[in-house]
């Protein structure tokens, strides 16, 4: 689906923040079964790869559920979750502090955090390199960034299954735990990231520095890492 026909602006967050609302109380079951429980092993690796000693201070933004607050805890890492739904961050149970925001406008100090870490976000926020910089900007000098997102991948045959599987057999999934018209729209919404090297672009502009970028499980998800640039 072309990027210009889905929901842009204003429409777009409140959408976006509707739908994570309603799909909430399923969100960590759907999503687990959907990637055969990989997920874990990815956000194990996400959070290894900030390299930071134990008890540094993270900020898990759009941390939804919370899987990613958990996994930091798992490290010793000292984590706080934000998000722009109130029901997902209901939806997670205990896991660590956590605030409602807009992590285009997050209320948090300048400087104050070791570590930042995102996961399955970046198509879904409205002002993509307004909440990179945001990201920058909470970070101190030398704080460490990991960013996980979904990707298609590029072999052919690959492809292909992940084609049947997301578009086709998803919103399935979706329909018979959750909610349809929302497992519809998570795979179209793709359409919204950047290429990679577009992507990486952005991350330096936002004031970052060594930024990596590798796939992860054959081109299924992609992982940033950075620095925050001195
Ligand atoms: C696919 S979920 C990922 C949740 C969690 N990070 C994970 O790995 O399971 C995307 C999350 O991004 C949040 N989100 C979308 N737009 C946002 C925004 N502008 N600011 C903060 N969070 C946002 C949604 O509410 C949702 O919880």
């Amino acid at each position: 689906m072309p990027r210009a026909s889905l929901p842009q602006g204003a429409e777009k967050t409140q959408r976006v923040r509707a739908m994570f609302d309603a799909i909430a109380p399923r969100y960590e079951f759907v999503n687990h079964l959907m990637t055969f429980g990989l997920d874990r092993r990815w956000r194990r690796r996400a959070v290894a790869d900030l390299r930071l000693p134990v008890g540094s201070h993270v900020l898990d933004i759009a941390a939804g559920t919370g899987d990613f607050c958990r996994e930091a805890e798992r490290q010793g890492l000292v984590p706080i979750g934000t998000d722009l739904s109130f029901g997902m961050l209901h939806a997670g149970g205990a896991f660590a502090p956590r605030f409602q925001a807009d992590a285009s406008a997050l209320p948090v100090a300048t400087g104050s955090l070791d570590g930042v870490t995102c996961g399955y976000a970046l198509r879904n926020f409205t002002d993509l390199q307004g909440t990179l910089n945001e990201m920058a900007r909470v970070l101190r000098p030398g704080g460490r960034l990991s960013v996980l997102e979904v990707a298609e991948p590029t072999n052919a045959l690959w492809r292909a299954g992940f084609t049947i599987w997301f578009r086709g057999i998803v919103p399935i999934i979706g329909s018979i735990f959750s909610d349809r018209a929302a497992y519809k729209y998570l795979p179209k919404s793709t359409a919204y990231l950047p290429p990679t090297e577009e992507l990486r672009a952005m991350f330096v502009t936002a004031g970052f520095s060594g930024v990596n970028h590798r796939t992860v499980a054959g081109g299924l998800s992609q992982q940033f890492v950075a620095t925050r640039a001195s």
